[in-house]
């Protein structure tokens, strides 16, 4: 069944978990398609696992489209997010409607996100004015790294557990779909679920969200940088893609691959010409 902003909405109605992760290429989100996850996020985490960067500050709006229109080629029912990109939609209303819309145009994702709460109301309500879904992003958000002084839980204290409540009331009805919750106390997630109407997508954010998203090389161990809290292990593939490239290299070194079944052939008498 494809999977809609409708869609997603109702399974928050029927109390039906969503289930998302993130995909930034078409052989893992033909993967990820097929294994029925609801949603997948094309995150800007992509400049940290699969660029390689510190963190996620340098990625581009053409980082974000080359992978976005990959991952959008490999789905057939999944919801394709687009992450906004550091300084896409902080700069105007303007900026972010364009910039969603070349999510959408040239990347042919089905929502964008962005990171951010009342200060961006207005990019919200412009963006979605356009006919772009947009998701919003809260509680430890990456791209504010240097503003917060690190990665670290927010909306611990009362103010900032309530300013955290405010903010997700007020991107809803600034017309956000959904909301990722990102290192949020497990209790005050529960709280912002039960107050709003559309699904909260939790990371780090404990079990009463309506969904949960993780980072497929943290849940599949291919990532070996660092390892969050939140991240639970569901493969160990990393360790297995290594056991691979050492038996290939191995039985290349030994000539034993390749076997006579992974060859060509030819005409013996053709080739005895050409001595
Ligand atoms: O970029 C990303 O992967 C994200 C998720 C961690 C929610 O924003
Ligand atoms: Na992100």
């Amino acid at each position: 069944m494809k999977n809609t902003v409708v869609t997603i909405r109702e399974a928050k109605e029927r109390g039906e978990k969503v289930t998302m992760l993130t995909a930034y290429d078409y052989s893992m989100a033909k993967l990820i398609d097929e294994a029925g996850i609801n949603m997948i996020l094309v995150g800007d985490s992509l400049g940290m696992v699969m660029l390689g960067y510190e963190d996620t500050l340098s990625v581009t709006m053409e980082d974000m489209i080359h992978h976005t229109s990959a991952v959008a080629r490999g789905v057939k029912n999944a919801l394709v997010v687009a992450d906004m990109p550091f300084m896409s939609y902080q700069t105007s209303v303007y900026d972010a409607v364009l910039n969603a819309g070349r999510l959408m145009k040239e990347g042919r994702a089905q929502a964008v996100k962005l990171e951010g709460g009342r200060e961006f109301a207005d990019h919200i309500r412009a963006i979605t004015a356009a006919s772009i879904p947009v998701v919003a992003h809260l509680g430890l958000t990456p791209q504010s790294l240097n503003a917060f002084g690190g990665f670290k839980v927010q909306g611990k204290s009362e103010a900032a557990a309530r300013k955290l409540l405010e903010d997700a009331q007020i991107v809803e009805e600034a017309g956000a779909v959904a909301i990722v919750l990102e290192c949020v106390p497990a209790k005050l997630a529960k709280l912002v679920t039960e107050k709003l109407h559309i699904p909260t997508i939790g990371i780090g954010a404990g079990a009463d969200c309506d969904g949960q998203v993780l980072v497929y090389q943290d849940m599949l161990s291919m990532f070996g940088d660092f390892k969050p809290k939140f991240v639970k292990r569901f493969g160990e593939v990393g360790a297995a893609m290594k056991e691979a490239f050492q038996n290939y290299s191995e039985e290349v070194k030994a000539g034993t691959f390749p076997a006579p079944e992974h060859t060509f052939k030819i005409d013996d008498d053709v080739i005895e010409k050409l001595y």
